[in-house]
Protein backbone atom coordinates (compact mmCIF):
# COMPACT_ATOMS: atom_id res chain seq x y z
CA UNK A 1 0.00 0.00 0.00
CA UNK A 2 1.23 3.57 -0.82
CA UNK A 3 2.27 6.01 2.30
CA UNK A 4 -0.70 8.61 0.14
CA UNK A 5 -3.12 5.85 0.14
CA UNK A 6 -2.31 5.20 3.99
CA UNK A 7 -2.72 8.96 4.67
CA UNK A 8 -5.91 9.17 2.90
CA UNK A 9 -7.21 6.13 4.70
CA UNK A 10 -6.38 7.69 8.01
CA UNK A 11 -8.07 10.64 7.11
CA UNK A 12 -11.38 9.23 6.30
CA UNK A 13 -11.64 7.24 9.48
CA UNK A 14 -10.37 10.55 11.32
CA UNK A 15 -13.32 12.45 9.60
CA UNK A 16 -15.48 9.60 10.48
CA UNK A 17 -14.72 9.98 13.95
CA UNK A 18 -14.99 13.90 14.07
CA UNK A 19 -18.51 13.44 12.57
CA UNK A 20 -19.65 10.42 15.18
CA UNK A 21 -18.24 13.01 17.95
CA UNK A 22 -20.56 16.06 16.28
CA UNK A 23 -23.24 14.01 16.54
CA UNK A 24 -22.58 13.27 19.92
CA UNK A 25 -21.97 16.62 21.03
CA UNK A 26 -24.91 17.63 19.19
CA UNK A 27 -27.10 15.56 21.18
CA UNK A 28 -25.88 16.29 24.26
CA UNK A 29 -26.63 20.10 23.44
CA UNK A 30 -30.54 18.98 22.52
CA UNK A 31 -30.80 16.83 25.86
CA UNK A 32 -29.25 20.16 27.97
CA UNK A 33 -31.52 22.22 26.02
CA UNK A 34 -34.68 20.58 26.89
CA UNK A 35 -33.26 20.30 30.64
CA UNK A 36 -32.87 23.74 30.93
CA UNK A 37 -36.63 23.98 29.58
CA UNK A 38 -38.55 22.25 31.83
CA UNK A 39 -36.51 23.06 34.86
CA UNK A 40 -37.55 26.79 33.39
CA UNK A 41 -41.02 25.80 33.24
CA UNK A 42 -41.46 24.03 36.40
CA UNK A 43 -39.73 27.28 37.92
CA UNK A 44 -42.21 29.74 36.03
CA UNK A 45 -45.76 27.61 36.45
CA UNK A 46 -48.39 28.91 38.57
CA UNK A 47 -48.47 28.12 41.81
CA UNK A 48 -51.25 27.93 43.95
CA UNK A 49 -52.06 30.68 46.07
CA UNK A 50 -51.73 29.60 50.08
CA UNK A 51 -55.37 29.46 51.36
CA UNK A 52 -54.62 31.17 54.69
CA UNK A 53 -51.95 33.17 56.32
CA UNK A 54 -50.33 32.39 59.19
CA UNK A 55 -52.30 34.67 61.53
CA UNK A 56 -55.40 33.07 60.21
CA UNK A 57 -54.19 29.85 60.39
CA UNK A 58 -53.11 30.47 64.37
CA UNK A 59 -56.43 31.75 65.16
CA UNK A 60 -57.84 28.90 63.60
CA UNK A 61 -56.16 25.98 65.54
CA UNK A 62 -56.95 28.14 69.02
CA UNK A 63 -60.59 28.06 67.93
CA UNK A 64 -60.36 23.90 66.92
CA UNK A 65 -59.02 23.03 70.43
CA UNK A 66 -61.38 25.39 72.32
CA UNK A 67 -64.56 24.31 70.33
CA UNK A 68 -63.64 21.28 67.76
CA UNK A 69 -61.34 19.02 70.13
CA UNK A 70 -64.17 17.62 72.44
CA UNK A 71 -65.74 15.70 69.55
CA UNK A 72 -62.90 15.55 66.93
CA UNK A 73 -60.13 15.12 68.48
CA UNK A 74 -56.84 17.77 69.22
CA UNK A 75 -55.49 16.52 65.97
CA UNK A 76 -58.39 15.69 63.95
CA UNK A 77 -58.06 11.56 64.47
CA UNK A 78 -62.24 11.48 65.60
CA UNK A 79 -63.91 9.96 67.61
CA UNK A 80 -63.87 11.36 70.91
CA UNK A 81 -67.08 11.56 70.60
CA UNK A 82 -68.85 8.33 69.46
CA UNK A 83 -69.98 9.22 66.03
CA UNK A 84 -68.08 12.16 65.34
CA UNK A 85 -66.03 12.11 62.41
CA UNK A 86 -61.92 12.12 61.44
CA UNK A 87 -61.26 15.73 60.38
CA UNK A 88 -57.67 14.76 59.34
CA UNK A 89 -56.82 12.51 56.01
CA UNK A 90 -57.86 9.53 57.53
CA UNK A 91 -61.98 9.91 57.12
CA UNK A 92 -64.71 11.55 54.94
CA UNK A 93 -64.10 15.21 55.92
CA UNK A 94 -62.20 16.49 52.55
CA UNK A 95 -65.27 15.17 50.60
CA UNK A 96 -67.29 18.04 51.70
CA UNK A 97 -66.81 21.52 50.19
CA UNK A 98 -65.80 24.57 52.20
CA UNK A 99 -69.34 26.02 51.79
CA UNK A 100 -71.48 22.56 53.16
CA UNK A 101 -68.44 22.31 56.11
CA UNK A 102 -69.60 26.56 56.73
CA UNK A 103 -73.09 25.59 56.79
CA UNK A 104 -72.50 22.58 58.95
CA UNK A 105 -70.58 24.90 61.49
CA UNK A 106 -73.59 27.35 61.29
CA UNK A 107 -76.44 25.31 61.48
CA UNK A 108 -74.81 22.13 63.04
CA UNK A 109 -75.86 18.76 61.91
CA UNK A 110 -77.62 15.51 63.31
CA UNK A 111 -75.26 15.17 66.13
CA UNK A 112 -72.96 18.37 65.95
CA UNK A 113 -73.97 21.29 67.45
CA UNK A 114 -75.40 24.83 65.88
CA UNK A 115 -72.21 26.81 66.29
CA UNK A 116 -72.87 29.71 64.58
CA UNK A 117 -73.92 31.87 67.86
CA UNK A 118 -70.72 31.00 69.54
CA UNK A 119 -68.48 31.43 66.36
CA UNK A 120 -67.54 34.54 63.82
CA UNK A 121 -67.36 34.29 60.49
CA UNK A 122 -63.78 35.08 60.88
CA UNK A 123 -63.12 32.18 63.31
CA UNK A 124 -65.31 29.67 61.20
CA UNK A 125 -62.88 30.49 58.18
CA UNK A 126 -60.16 30.14 60.26
CA UNK A 127 -61.02 26.74 61.56
CA UNK A 128 -62.25 25.29 58.00
CA UNK A 129 -58.54 26.32 56.86
CA UNK A 130 -56.84 24.80 59.81
CA UNK A 131 -58.47 21.60 59.39
CA UNK A 132 -57.35 21.85 55.67
CA UNK A 133 -53.96 21.48 56.96
CA UNK A 134 -54.19 17.97 57.97
CA UNK A 135 -55.60 16.39 54.43
CA UNK A 136 -52.96 15.47 51.83
CA UNK A 137 -52.41 17.92 48.78
CA UNK A 138 -54.18 15.43 46.69
CA UNK A 139 -57.20 15.47 48.93
CA UNK A 140 -56.71 19.46 49.41
CA UNK A 141 -56.56 19.76 45.31
CA UNK A 142 -59.49 17.60 44.90
CA UNK A 143 -61.79 19.51 47.73
CA UNK A 144 -60.48 22.92 46.67
CA UNK A 145 -62.50 22.31 42.83
CA UNK A 146 -65.19 20.97 44.56
CA UNK A 147 -65.24 24.10 46.50
CA UNK A 148 -66.02 26.02 43.72
CA UNK A 149 -69.31 24.81 43.21
CA UNK A 150 -69.73 25.53 46.80
CA UNK A 151 -67.82 28.49 48.26
CA UNK A 152 -67.28 29.65 51.84
CA UNK A 153 -70.35 32.62 51.95
CA UNK A 154 -70.53 35.80 53.51
CA UNK A 155 -73.61 34.75 55.78
C1 LIG B 1 -70.46 18.03 70.36
C2 LIG B 1 -69.56 17.41 69.44
C3 LIG B 1 -69.04 18.17 68.23
C4 LIG B 1 -68.43 19.40 68.20
C5 LIG B 1 -68.17 20.35 69.35
C6 LIG B 1 -68.07 19.62 66.82
N1 LIG B 1 -68.48 18.59 66.05
FE1 LIG B 1 -68.19 18.38 64.05
N2 LIG B 1 -69.25 16.70 64.03
C7 LIG B 1 -69.79 16.07 65.15
C8 LIG B 1 -70.55 14.92 64.72
C9 LIG B 1 -71.28 13.95 65.64
C10 LIG B 1 -70.49 14.86 63.30
C11 LIG B 1 -71.15 13.87 62.35
C12 LIG B 1 -72.37 14.50 61.70
C13 LIG B 1 -73.49 14.71 62.69
O1 LIG B 1 -73.92 13.75 63.35
O2 LIG B 1 -73.89 15.85 62.86
C14 LIG B 1 -69.64 15.99 62.93
C15 LIG B 1 -69.28 16.27 61.62
C16 LIG B 1 -68.36 17.22 61.24
C17 LIG B 1 -67.82 17.38 59.91
C18 LIG B 1 -68.14 16.51 58.70
C19 LIG B 1 -67.14 15.39 58.67
C20 LIG B 1 -67.45 14.32 57.68
O3 LIG B 1 -66.53 13.51 57.42
O4 LIG B 1 -68.55 14.27 57.14
C21 LIG B 1 -66.97 18.43 59.95
C22 LIG B 1 -66.14 18.98 58.79
C23 LIG B 1 -66.97 18.93 61.31
N3 LIG B 1 -67.81 18.17 62.07
C24 LIG B 1 -66.20 20.00 61.73
C25 LIG B 1 -66.28 20.52 63.00
C26 LIG B 1 -65.57 21.71 63.42
C27 LIG B 1 -64.60 22.49 62.54
C28 LIG B 1 -65.92 21.93 64.72
C29 LIG B 1 -65.51 23.08 65.57
C30 LIG B 1 -65.77 24.42 65.05
C31 LIG B 1 -66.83 20.87 65.10
N4 LIG B 1 -67.02 20.05 64.05
C32 LIG B 1 -67.39 20.75 66.37
C33 LIG B 1 -69.62 16.47 66.45
C34 LIG B 1 -69.09 17.67 66.87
Amino acid sequence: MSASKRERREQRRAGALARRNRTWLFAGLVILGLAALAAFMALSAPRPEPLASQAQLALGEQVYAQTCAVCHGDRGQGHLLPGAPALDHSEHAWHHPDGQIQQLILAGGTLMPPLGDQLSHEEIVAVIRYIQTWWTPQQLEAQQELSQQYPLFEP
